[in-house]
């Protein structure tokens, strides 16, 4: 058992996906099926454009609102950029930062990460890290090696107590959007190492109380296969988070 109890977190990441409207249509059928779940923390991660819909949808209730993107600075003259404390303003609790597809499109490094991380954890919002290996550095056995040198790009210039509030995804590139599930096994074998990183950079307790979240192809179909692994602390979940009966089984995985 780990020396830290550990409360499971299911995070929806939205991508690119809905409107304002459609925002309130999913809360409004989401809700009421999560309203009896409390076995877990849940994290929607809306556009910015829906943020607003998604915080006032879901106040009163017990899911937090996350943003997917923050720059680093406070404010500025970076057109078409978004602060942390806007999005503090906005009602936003948590936020995504160094997600793959950020890594791959848009230029995002472990130094941006690390930057962003501070301007989160500076304006209390509670920072989301994603990490992984492409498929091409899995094939090449390379997966211990990006991962750590993920985990210390982003993580270097913290202390002990400014590490204990962030949530960690291991997200591998090639499991995104594939359908190609890591098998439970893979999953918590990436988890022990990123937390034996951990406990290396801040120490046992730390290590303990970290929770790393599984991304990738999380169905309701596999995720009770994952949160069986006790190294898996979560789920960040992609294309099922977007329908409200999909979402809230995933939510709903010990009932599966
Ligand atoms: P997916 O995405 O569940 O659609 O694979 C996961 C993610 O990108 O966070």
């Amino acid at each position: 058992m780990p020396a830290t109890p550990r409360r499971p977190v299911i995070a929806g990441n939205w991508k690119m996906f809905k409107t304002q409207a459609d925002t309130r249509s999913f809360f409004a059928a989401f809700l009421p099926l999560v309203a009896a779940a409390d076995h877990c923390e849940i994290v929607i991660a809306p556009p910015f454009t829906a943020l607003a819909a998604a915080v006032d949808a879901a106040r009163g209730s017990r899911v937090a609102i996350a943003a997917q993107n923050l720059h680093w600075e406070p404010q500025g003259a970076f057109t078409g950029e978004i602060a942390a404390p806007m999005l503090v303003e906005a009602g936003c609790r948590a936020v995504l930062i160094g997600h793959s597809e950020r890594r791959q499109f848009f230029g995002e490094t472990d130094a941006t990460v690390a930057q962003k991380l501070a301007a989160a954890l500076a304006a209390g919002l509670q920072p989301i890290v994603c990490v992984g290996e492409s498929l091409e550095a899995r094939e090449q056995g390379r997966t211990d090696e990006i991962l750590r040198s993920q985990f210390a790009g982003a993580f270097a210039a913290l202390t002990a107590r400014e590490f204990s509030p962030i949530l960690l995804a291991y997200e591998p590139v090639w499991a995104i959007g594939t359908g190609r599930t890591a098998t439970p096994q893979l999953a918590a074998e990436a988890h022990r190492f990123l937390r034996a990183q951990a406990e290396s950079r801040f120490g046992r307790e730390a290590a303990a109380a970290l929770r790393i979240l599984y991304g990738g192809s999380v169905k309701p179909g596999n995720i009770s296969g994952l949160m069986a692994e006790e190294e898996i602390d979560g789920a960040l979940v992609g294309g099922a988070s977007l329908d409200p009966a999909s979402f809230a089984a995933i939510v709903k995985y010990r009932e599966g």
